[in-house]
């Protein structure tokens, strides 16, 4: 079996070719990822000399890199993505070509080269938002709802992705999970923020009034969810990947500075993101009874082993705190102190 991920140095796709190493050691895995700022090999050093991993640095927007990369593979499984909201409104251009542009021209390559199986990695924000305060979740036959930069880029290429089934035959899958969060994720999103910044004594920016809530799954049950897909899913059909929780921002922060020990006055109320999504959450009825998936780790256990391998890892994540991502930071939150 050769299986092509794309965007496998960055965080769920770094978790995926870990676990894809240890489940399938005879399974050559190319990992096809440009390195972005969201990029980062290092994420994937205990697999690195492993010889049936090998890493190609190209882009999916580019049709000659990923036609050579393509050759004789019989799976792809599509991470590679712009995945930031709050990047995708201030300059929503990288998003759509990259997001949609680059699925198109994978889903290109994957028809001429006659690919097995395309796999594609979406999420649960193409579903739009639902009310705080309701019962109601999403799930496969929910209709499109995008409201970010971000989500609108990954419905219009879930579209592709279901039209490239309908249209050529392509034997595709979807999977839309909601927020992942664990160890090498990149300290932009929440739960990084919220600990690397609780362990430097910086404040943690809290949008809005900080009440917007979401589902957060463990990275590693998200690579055997979508492991499962790969292996037992049924073809042309999505399946909705949840956690089975509801936490808000200011849950996050509180769990965070009990962990580190920190004072609530770290926690510092901003500006909330334009058209902030108020809730999401996924009913993944489907993948429980087809696959008999179910999440193994839950937030009490998965926060507790995220905020422990920051702990153990500040050299990394200071690293890629710094350089233009300090400049991110300052422009997004203006919390400098
Ligand atoms: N993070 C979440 O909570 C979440 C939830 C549901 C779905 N998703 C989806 O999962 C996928 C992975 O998310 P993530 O959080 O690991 O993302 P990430 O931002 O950590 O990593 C994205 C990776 O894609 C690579 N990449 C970006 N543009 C590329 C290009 N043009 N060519 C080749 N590689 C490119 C980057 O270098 C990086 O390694 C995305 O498709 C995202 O939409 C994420």
């Amino acid at each position: 079996m050769r299986i092509m991920v794309t965007g496998g140095a960055g965080f769920m796709g770094s978790d995926f070719v870990r676990y894809l190493a240890k489940e399938h050691p005879d399974w050559e895995i190319i990992n096809f990822d440009v390195l972005t700022y969201a990029g980062d090999l290092s994420r994937l050093n205990e697999i690195a000399s492993h010889p049936t991993y090998h890493f190609i640095k190209g882009d999916i927007t580019d049709p000659e890199a990923v036609d050579r990369a393509m050759e004789g593979v019989d799976m792809v499984v599509h991470f590679a993505a712009e995945t930031h909201v709050d990047r995708s409104i201030m300059d929503a251009s990288v998003f759509v070509r990259t997001n949609v542009l680059g699925t198109h021209i994978l889903l290109e390559a994957a028809r001429k080269h006659t690919v097995k199986r395309f796999h594609h990695v979406s999420t649960d924000e193409v579903y739009g938002e639902l009310d705080l305060e309701a019962n109601e979740k999403f799930n496969e036959e929910s209709p499109y709802r995008p409201r970010s930069p971000y989500a609108a880029s990954k419905a219009a290429s879930d579209h592709l992705v279901y039209a490239y089934h309908t249209t050529y035959g392509l034997p595709v899958t979807i999977s839309h999970s909601v927020n992942n969060y664990g160890v090498y994720h990149f300290p932009e999103k929440i739960i990084p923020l919220f600990i690397t910044n609780a362990l430097e004594d910086k404040p943690m920016p809290i949008y809005g009034d900080g009440l917007s809530a979401r589902d957060y799954l463990y990275v590693s049950d998200h690579s055997r969810a979508i492991h499962l897909i790969l292996t037992k899913g049924r073809i042309g059909e999505a399946y909705c990947i949840a956690g089975n929780n509801k936490t808000n921002g200011i849950q996050v922060a509180d769990v965070i500075l009990a962990a580190t020990n920190k004072p609530a006055t770290l926690k510092r109320f901003v500006k909330d993101r334009p058209g902030h999504d108020r809730r999401y959450a996924l009913d993944a009825s489907k993948i429980e009874r087809e696959l008999g998936f179910r999440p193994q780790v839950n937030f009490e256990e998965g926060i507790k082993r995220t905020i422990d391998w920051y702990r153990n890892n500040v050299e990394w994540w200071k690293r890629v705190k710094s350089g233009e991502y300090q400049k991110y930071y300052e422009r997004q939150y203006q919390l400098t102190k």
